[in-house]
């Protein structure tokens, strides 16, 4: 697990996460059995939705009912899960729950009895109609005040917290990811639909949170598309088979391993997100960096000393014979440059540990960036 670490660098629930790629929920389908089938190739999993409470497990015996979709069906849902849980007890897989409830009390009477040791991800997603009538999934988009009091309810129990989404359907999703992020949520997992890498990228210049993006993400290009815009993770669920998985865990790790970054941003004027700043030259020129600093009310002599002095003593302070005179200011390494390369070659720096050390910088960055929690915004 350490070789992971090394990789990805990614911790959920305080546990190394092996592999940046998780399986989304199904109702009725994905659960510890389905999951363990495929643990080999994946980090993360969302087992469910379960339903924890009276209306919504009464409404997925409705959803059942009528023929159409499958579901899980129980009469007592701490029990349901404990054993799920059971079953998943030795899988180096970090898990999560996908759980439908329609009151914050559902939540943290569910957290109670089962504890710290899952993700708690709250459904907000499912569109059935006897759901979204029950109080939860999409109903809670069009009323985040609640899913507000959800997230800050399961907060009160000190568990790791995840809110599922989907695209399109909030009045505005940053704001959503904001008030989510103010309201105490550890992970945003948002089902991006048709919206693609370009709403990821608002989402991601919006919050700090950990995100998953999902839909259709069935190829290495747009996983890496995906993690080149601001995701953290991605999930699969209609295409979690084994040979999906094991070909974007394998490629995965062998970009890691070769590249050093594996969500490494592309550049600011190539559209990258705001971890791009740590790619960025001196504000010297008009070009995106400017109004990109307008906007998350930086001034340009704020963004000079945060870069100079993060990379003080380290080995990127150094770069006379670059354009700026430190290679704080250079470019990612898909860019070709002779200048970059001859100090990289001076210094020892493999351009993979030069990669590790732009990554450091840009999650200093990040941290300046949203270091404070915002104040109420409403949604
Ligand atoms: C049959 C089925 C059941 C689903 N059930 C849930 C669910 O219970 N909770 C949830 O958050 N998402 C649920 N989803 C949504 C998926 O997790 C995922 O967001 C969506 O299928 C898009 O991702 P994909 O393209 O990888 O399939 C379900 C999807 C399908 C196809
Ligand atoms: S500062 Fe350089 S890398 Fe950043 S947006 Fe401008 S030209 Fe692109
Ligand atoms: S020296 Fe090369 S890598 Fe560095 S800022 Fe100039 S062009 Fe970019």
């Amino acid at each position: 697990m350490m070789d992971a670490f090394e990789s990805f660098g990614l911790l959920m629930n305080n546990r190394i996460v092996r592999t940046p790629l998780a399986i989304a929920s199904m109702a009725g389908t994905v659960d510890a059995a389905y999951v363990l089938e495929r643990a080999d190739h994946i980090g993360v999993a969302f087992i469910g939705g379960y339903s924890i409470d009276q209306r919504t497990m009464d409404a997925a015996k409705a959803i059942c009912a009528e023929g159409g979709r499958k579901e899980f069906l129980y009469e007592d849902p701490v029990e349901e899960l404990k054993k799920q849980m059971a079953h998943m007890k030795t899988s180096t897989v970090v898990l999560g729950l996908n759980l439908r409830g329609s009151t914050p009390d559902s939540f943290s009477t569910i957290a109670q009895s089962l504890g710290e040791n899952v993700v708690y991800e709250v459904d907000a997603h499912c569109r059935q109609p006897a759901m979204v009538a029950a109080g939860c999934g999409e109903h809670y988009l069009k009323k985040p005040g609640e899913l507000m009091a959800v997230v800050r309810a399961l907060k009160s129990e000190n568990v790791t917290v995840s809110v599922k989404i989907r695209a399109g359907i909030s009045a505005d999703d940053r704001l959503l990811a904001r008030k989510l992020w103010q309201s105490g949520a550890d992970i945003l997992h948002i089902d991006l639909m048709d919206f693609g890498s370009a709403k990821l990228r608002q989402i991601r210049n919006s919050c700090p949170l950990m995100l998953i993006a999902n839909n259709s993400i069935n190829t290495f290009e747009r996983m890496r598309e995906m993690f080149s815009h601001g995701a953290d993770v991605v999930s699969l669920a209609r295409k979690s088979d084994t040979h999906t998985l094991s070909g974007l865990d394998a490629a995965i790790t062998r970009y890691a391993r070769e590249e050093g970054w594996y969500n490494s941003p592309k550049q600011l004027c190539r559209g990258g997100d705001i971890r791009a700043l740590t790619f960025c030259c001196m504000p010297v020129k008009e070009c995106p960096l400017l109004p990109t600093l307008t906007r998350i009310d930086m001034p340009k002599e704020a963004y000079i000393q945060m870069k100079m002095d993060t990379v003080k003593g380290s080995p990127l302070e150094n770069g006379n014979q670059t354009c700026f005179g430190s290679l704080a200011w250079c470019c990612k390494t898909s860019s070709p440059c002779m200048f970059r390369d001859m100090t990289l070659k001076q210094l020892g720096l493999s351009k993979k540990e030069y990669m590790r050390l732009k990554h450091d910088l840009s999650d200093t960055i990040m941290s300046r960036i949203f270091h404070d929690v915002p104040p109420d915004e409403s949604c």
